[in-house]
């Protein structure tokens, strides 16, 4: 599956422990169910020097720890799947023994998107808004854009124009760092046509029913963290 990366200069091995010999930094991007074995397989193969960085969401730091021992520095990270066009939002979370890694991780992740320090116990709530998030602003878009077709646009323009405006909106608060109601009076006129809509989509819980959906997904989560 990714052997396409061989063109691209990456040395690609079906064997974890060849894999992890000649590292610097250890990836570890495997499903949850996977995790366990995987560190027993390389646990011999880690050396202090190295640095293991987690995505398995759910998994905390303490059980890896528990199977490679305390002397390795472990970090955990939280990205989303913009990573492959690197715009992820990645949240990291450490032992604060291992601050003298950071910048090394950072160097990497922040090559990927942004990235931001976390404590391990907003975990799970990282996973929601960051990683269920893309679902969750994509699903925006696609009501968006389903109101877009019912308003005269074929739904290829409705997707463009909804997308780059998604973006554009993205752009306004990560480049100002203005609150996002700041963004929003100044295209709401009085007895206008945009605060009619907004407050259209109030009465028929627009917030809410995201705030609801976020809380849901945390709950499932934190049941299921590790
Ligand atoms: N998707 C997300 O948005 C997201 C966000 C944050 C965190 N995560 C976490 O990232 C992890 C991976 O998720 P994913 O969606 O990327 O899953 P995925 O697409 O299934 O990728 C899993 C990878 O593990 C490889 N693999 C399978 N068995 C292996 C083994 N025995 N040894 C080494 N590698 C093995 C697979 O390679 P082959 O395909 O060649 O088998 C595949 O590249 C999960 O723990 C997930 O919770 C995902």
């Amino acid at each position: 599956m990714i052997a396409h990366l061989k063109e691209r200069g990456v040395k690609v091995l079906t064997d974890n422990v060849s894999a992890v010999k000649d590292a610097d930094i250890v990836l570890l991007v495997v499903k949850p169910y996977q995790l366990a074995d995987i560190l027993s397989e390389i646990k011999s193969t880690l050396k202090p020097e190295m640095i293991i960085v987690s995505m398995v969401a759910g998994f905390s730091l303490s059980p890896i720890e528990a199977i490679i021992g305390d002397k390795i520095p472990l970090f955990r990270g939280m990205p989303n799947t913009a990573i492959a066009l690197c715009e992820s939002m990645t949240c990291l979370a450490y032992d604060k023994k291992w601050e003298a890694y950071k910048d090394e991780v950072f160097g990497v992740f922040d090559l990927l998107g942004k990235s931001v320090v976390i404590t391990e116990e907003l975990m799970a709530s990282a996973t929601v808004l960051g990683a269920c998030g893309i679902a969750f602003a994509l699903r925006f878009m696609r009501a968006a854009m389903q109101g877009g077709i019912e308003i005269g646009f074929a739904a290829d323009v409705a997707q463009f124009i909804t997308a780059q405006t998604m973006k554009g909106a993205s752009e306004l608060i990560l480049q100002s760092n203005h609150h996002p109601e700041q963004e929003i009076d100044k295209v709401t006129t009085p007895r206008g046509i945009t605060i009619s809509g907004l407050n259209e989509m109030e009465h028929q819980g627009f917030s809410s029913s995201l705030i609801q959906g976020l809380i849901t997904s945390f709950k499932k989560i934190d049941k299921q963290d590790k």
